[in-house]
């Protein structure tokens, strides 16, 4: 036994990838050859420096039967209730002093040690070799396996390999494993995320028996003018490939030609195959495809594409980083279910098993290198290891391991450098590398504006005008640039309510060629479990510096529950578009696919009167090939009486089951007008009723000092007034960073959190009782003059709001409506937009219709609370013993707390429901934008301050 007593830990600041480790090559399961899972209980002791305790842990013999346990794969700060330290969030800025290469003493460091068992039928330690592989460990690992230094690395999310056949006994063997949270690795990995150090990924003893296979390379290309397929694989070992389907069997490194189906996102036809060796046999999984830029335009199979992507992190609410098989497969089962078809990997290769998912269901892939610098904009870029030569290795290696490990991944299309690692040679020379190993795939990468090292024209967050000027080639840039496609790698800011504006973004992607798509801004929310808080997020756990919920921007919620912004992105990018006037009787049907025809669809019809359907039934499409349009007849509309609004729902959904979705799944649908709803009318009969202490009018009485409402029939109803105040949504606030006016902040400059109610006049006439008040902000001369006139028919009551605003009013108005109190109300039923929420630029998802829903149901969860949960296009509402109409459609919420009290929340266990429910019914709301981190809301979308009129017609319901 060799056991060398090396206490140095210089390698932990040393900027070079490490030393020990195997070179990359591809990642696979074998057929055959034996492995042995080491994930499950390790001993675990934390140190507060690197080399707080010598190496003597790693010898065998050593006795840590006093130390702690954690799970692995895992994080150490989330396990042991704090006693491992906490999670440290930031976007950009390093957590520690900017000093390449060098990192704090004070360096969390986790000893872990394993001791294991080979198992019986373990091949004869005589008959070839074995490998130790870790697929993952944040940020820095130092590995002895039975007292040998085997080696040391960096590259936290990217496979390390070690040859340790010589090493390992039958049974006994120790493992021991250093992680050290911070390392000259660090700096290359400043992505905005929770720093969550640990083995987070799995820990594999792979037996490598004789002439087994080291790497190999499945190169599979489809020729769409002939249809044919391409197959070779190189191999480091020399083998036979078989593909049975397609009666191949061919020695490795020969090429051979065949009829194939081709795989695309949209079919992912996968073939099959076996790389035999000598020694091992391995599963292949071949998926023939071919991409390219050509004529400007990135082309699969021959054919330009159209990227409908997110950005996905590896999130899990309570493990962090380290997912299981099965989240991984449910992020995946969401992405199909909710059209969406393509990944970038923000912003590090996944868990290898995750790509594998991508293949088998079909989603375009941007495999993305683990590697960000962010925090040097801070000095201007001074020092950025992306353009100092001493980093080039660390940075070549990065690039390898992903490639190598990956390069056998039909999904993966482009291969990205990183994220925001500003510009450098660093970046050039993995550029270089990579279009030099894999001629096949195209090179991403966003900070490079004038596309020197890559093959598409990548931005983030770019607005509708600029991307408008994209796509029509009007942005100049260099003469490279010009020739090339463009995609947006992040767009749409999903952090809180939002994001808004997403149609309008695909209505360019569809119109402009050049415009080949983007990647929303992000998959899921990072909030932490947390016992108190619900999810925790930045500076929950007293973090030196943080960066607040600004990592919780996800479609979905932490725990993977859909958030608005993913159903309003499904429809927005649904893959059949449906459209017509409904009094045509015809609706036109367009398959948006780029591959696949609508045979897997099936058509429906429904025919509603008031939002309810009275009659339904199939609609016979024709299976379109991709990008043909047919205009397809309607029945007759169902015979029905009375005159209701009526209108047509067609609906596409799968014909039958298919890997990711159940049969009748609704893939697209769309609603056309067949007639407008007939107006509301309130005769008015009789006028208010003046008594001593109240004035009455009809089933309403009001204090006949102030004029306010007090009770409808039985129903007391408080504080009815208007409102303009909403708690602003993240998008409202924006980025301090942001260049556009940032509302959130206007608002509260002006007072309209504050506004002021002065009565001006209570004047009960012949037909109506009106008051006149003043609704403005202490300060400022700006305010709303604003009119309450009362009606009623003896039954019903009618209230007129008239608006009109005085002064110099600049910014808009948050919303725009009233809003009272009601003691018991819990059901809600209405005739509008629904399900779920919807505003002005998010409201493509929201289907008229009749629905119901309790009051707590209403609530969007965003992890920090604020305005949600409105429904669009409101015609009528019933809670509380109380019917709404509305003249025109209103914006509908309820909550059980105002609106001040949402706005205080940091947090949703902050919120604690009252005895009263308020109900907001607004006329108008401001839009959403993005401007978290990207656009605010398009002109279209502001809520100006101008003369306004509505009306509501409230009456006693049983
Ligand atoms: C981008 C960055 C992402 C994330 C996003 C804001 O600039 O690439 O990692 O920080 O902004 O949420």
């Amino acid at each position: 036994m060799h056991f060398r007593t090396t206490d140095s830990t210089d390698y932990v600041e040393d900027v070079s990838p490490g030393s020990g480790a195997l070179p990359p090559r591809a990642w696979y399961a074998s057929s055959d050859a034996r492995s042995l899972s080491l994930n499950g209980r390790w001993r675990f002791r934390l140190s507060e420096t690197a080399g707080a305790e010598d190496d003597s842990f790693a010898s065998e013999g050593f006795d840590a039967g006093g130390w702690a346990e954690v799970a692995v794969p895992g994080h150490w700060v989330l396990q042991g209730d704090g006693a491992f330290g906490s999670p440290i969030y930031t976007n950009h800025l390093y957590p520690f002093p900017v000093d390449p290469p060098r990192v704090p003493t004070r360096n969390p460091t986790g000893d872990h040690l394993r001791v294991f068992d080979l198992p019986e039928d373990w091949p004869a330690l005589s008959e070839g070799g074995a490998v130790l592989r870790f697929d993952g460990v944040e940020s820095c690992a130092r590995v002895w396996l039975n007292g040998t230094d085997i080696g040391e690395f960096k590259g936290s999310r990217l496979p390390h390999e070690f040859a340790v056949g010589h090493l390992l006994k039958p049974a006994g063997n120790v493992l021991a494993v250093r992680v050290h949270q911070w390392s000259a690795g660090s700096y290359l990995e400043d992505q905005d995320q929770w720093w969550l150090p640990g083995i987070f990924r799995d820990v594999t003893l792979l037996h490598r028996p004789a002439g087994s296979v080291l790497d190999f390379f499945v190169h599979a290309s489809y020729d769409h003018v002939t249809g044919e397929g391409t197959l070779r694989v190189d191999s480091d070992v020399d083998g036979r490939v078989t593909v049975p389907a397609l009666d191949i069997d061919v020695a490795t490194g020969e090429p051979v030609t065949v009829p194939v189906e081709p795989w695309t996102a949209e079919t992912p036809r996968l073939y099959d195959g076996i790389l035999a060796t000598e020694g091992e046999r391995v599963p292949l999984r071949i998926g023939f495809r071919t991409v390219v830029v050509e004529d400007g335009l990135i082309k699969v199979n021959g054919r330009a594409i159209l990227f409908k992507g997110v950005n996905r992190h590896e999130w899990h609410p309570e493990k962090g980083r380290a997912l299981d098989p099965e989240t991984m497969r449910e992020d995946v089962l969401l992405m199909k279910r909710h059209n969406i078809n393509a990944v970038r990997t923000s912003h590090y290769p996944p868990h290898p098993a995750f790509l594998d998912l991508c293949d088998e269901y079909g989603l375009w892939v941007v495999d993305e290198c683990d590697l960000e610098t962010h925090g040097f904009t801070e000095q201007a870029w001074r020092d950025n290891p992306v353009d100092d030569d001493r980093w080039t290795p660390a940075l070549l290696d990065r690039a390898a391991r992903m490639v190598e490990r990956d390069k056998n991944h039909p999904s993966v299309v482009m291969w990205s450098l990183g994220n925001e690692a500003g510009t450098g040679r660093g970046l050039t020379a993995m550029a270089e590398w990579i279009h030099g190993r894999d001629g096949s795939r195209l090179v991403h990468y966003e900070g490079d504006w004038d596309c020197r090292d890559t093959d598409v024209y990548s931005r983030m967050y770019a607005d509708h005008a600029e991307v408008e000027r994209i796509g029509q080639g009007l942005d100049g840039g260099t003469h490279k640039r010009r020739g090339l496609p463009f995609i947006q790698c992040e767009y749409g800011h999903a952090m809180g309510n939002g994001p808004g504006g997403i149609a309008d973004y695909q209505r360019l992607f569809e119109a402009y060629d050049r415009l080949q798509g983007g990647f929303i801004w992000e998959w899921i929310d990072h909030g932490i479990k947390h016992p108190e808080l619900g999810y925790a997020y930045g500076g929950d756990f007293g973090e030196e510096l943080h960066d607040g919920n600004f990592v919780c921007d996800g479609l979905v919620f932490p725990d993977r529950t859909p958030s608005p912004g993913l159903a309003e992105y499904k429809k927005v990018i649904e893959p059949v578009r449906i459209e017509g006037e409904g009094a045509a009787g015809t609706v036109r049907v367009t398959n948006a696919y780029d591959f696949a025809d609508l045979s897997a669809l099936a058509f429906e019809w429904a025919y509603d009167i008031d939002g309810e359907t009275v009659g339904a039934g199939p609609l016979p499409v024709p299976a379109l090939a991709p990008g043909e349009s047919a205009e397809v007849k309607l029945p007759e509309p169902p015979a029905h009486g009375g005159v209701g609004e009526r209108q047509w729902t067609v609906r596409a959904l799968l014909a039958d089951e298919t890997p990711w979705g159940p049969k009748e799944h609704v893939v697209a649908w769309a609603q056309l007008l067949v007639a407008e709803r007939p107006s509301a009318s309130v005769a008015a009969s009789g006028g208010p009723v003046p008594g001593q202490r109240l004035v009455t009018l009809g089933p309403a009485a009001f204090d006949a000092r102030t004029g306010e409402l007090r009770t409808i029939g039985a129903v007391d109803v408080t504080g009815l007034r208007l409102d303009v105040w909403r708690a602003p949504t993240d998008n409202d606030d924006g980025a301090s960073w942001q260049d556009g006016t940032r509302y959130g902040e206007l608002w509260r400059k002006y007072g309209l959190h504050r506004m002021q109610h002065r009565l001006d006049a209570v004047e009960p006439g012949d037909d109506a009782l009106t008051v006149r008040t003043r609704v403005a902000p202490a300060a400022w001369e700006l305010g709303l003059a604003t009119v309450y006139r009362w009606t009623s028919d003896g039954t019903r009551l009618k209230l007129t709001v008239s608006v009109t605003p005085e002064g110099d009013w600049t910014v808009p108005l948050p919303r725009l409506g009233i809003r009272f109190g009601l003691p018991r109300a819990d059901r809600v039923r209405w005739f509008g937009g629904g399900p779920g929420e919807a505003y002005p630029d998010t409201r493509s998802a929201s289907m008229l219709g009749r629905w119901h829903s309790s009051v707590d149901e209403l609530q969007t969860p965003y992890v920090r609370p604020q305005e949600n949960g409105a429904r669009a296009d409101v015609r009528w509402a019933e809670l509380g013993g109380l019917r709404i109409e509305g003249e025109p459609e209103f914006w509908f919420s309820a909550r059980r707390w105002t609106n001040e009290q949402l706005d205080a929340a940091r947090h949703l266990t902050d919120l604690r429901s009252g005895d009263t429910v308020w109900v907001n019914l607004d006329h108008g709301q401001h839009g959403i934008g993005s401007q978290s981190c990207g656009p605010g809301p398009l002109p279209q979308y502001f809520l100006k301050a101008e003369p306004a009129e509505f009306s509501f017609v409230f009456s006693p319901i049983g």
